[in-house]
């Protein structure tokens, strides 16, 4: 069997010829290219089908009421994403009414993965929005909401990924950012890991963006990535 590729590289520009330059060049290390939210604003479905060379992580975070989520998946099938985020904190019957909506789709579903707390949230600026929790038990209390209500798995930040991992079990995805090779800048990412220490904490898959997309060689530095969680 061929070792599962765990590696997700983050395409994050606005320039679909650009995000297609860099698909060529990383694709046939990655298991997963990820546009996201900026991309998708930009270009839409027409910018997406641009990208070629790997199966697209859809990085939406979609959060509104049950019926719009719903709407939003079932519009997005015909893309045939492989990974779709929504937040966790849109509620149980968002969630359920993604995964149902994700149900629809002909063959291969996507993955739904959950966001719980933006890493750019600290405890101030969540008890600022009325969360008096800490940012941990907040994010344990909506990644177990979250897959009771159907996601099969989250999004979560390296600090986070061995708990939820202890906590949730062996069978919820844990897709992993904040990751830097080691020595490398760690840019405006706080706190990082390795891809190594990612996977040994119990990541699924790991999301690297601009140490690959700004290398010299985005293909090279792909390849080191993925060799060294093979
Ligand atoms: O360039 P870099 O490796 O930091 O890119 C990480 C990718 O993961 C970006 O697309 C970013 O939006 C995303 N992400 C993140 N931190 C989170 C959630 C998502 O860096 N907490």
């Amino acid at each position: 069997m061929t070792a599962p590729k765990r590696l997700i590289v983050a395409l994050d520009t606005v320039d679909p010829v650009q995000a297609q330059s860099w698909a060529q060049a990383v694709g046939a290390h990655a298991g997963l290219l990820k546009l996201g939210l900026e991309f998708f604003a930009a270009n839409g479905p027409t910018g997406y089908r641009q990208v070629t060379g790997a199966p697209i992580f859809l990085d939406l975070k979609l959060h509104d009421i049950p019926n719009t989520v719903a709407g939003a998946v079932r519009a997005v099938l015909p893309l045939q994403p492989r990974m779709l985020t929504i937040h966790a904190a849109g509620g149980a019957a968002m969630i359920q009414a993604a995964r149902q909506a994700a149900e629809t789709a002909g063959t291969v579903r996507p993955i739904i993965l959950a966001v719980t707390v933006l890493t750019s949230l600290d405890a101030a600026a969540l008890a600022a929005i009325g969360v008096q929790a800490s940012p941990v038990e907040q994010v344990l209390r909506l990644g177990r909401l979250a897959v009771e209500a159907g996601a099969d798995g989250l999004v979560c930040s390296p600090q986070e990924v061995a708990m939820l991992r202890q906590a949730l079990g062996a069978q919820v995805k844990l897709v992993v950012p904040g990751i830097r090779p080691a020595g490398a800048d760690t840019g405006d990412q706080a706190r990082v890991m390795t891809p190594h220490e990612a996977v040994a904490a119990g990541a699924d898959w790991i999301v690297v963006g601009r140490p690959i997309t700004q290398a010299a060689d985005p293909g090279a530095a792909a390849a080191a990535i993925a060799a060294s969680i093979r």
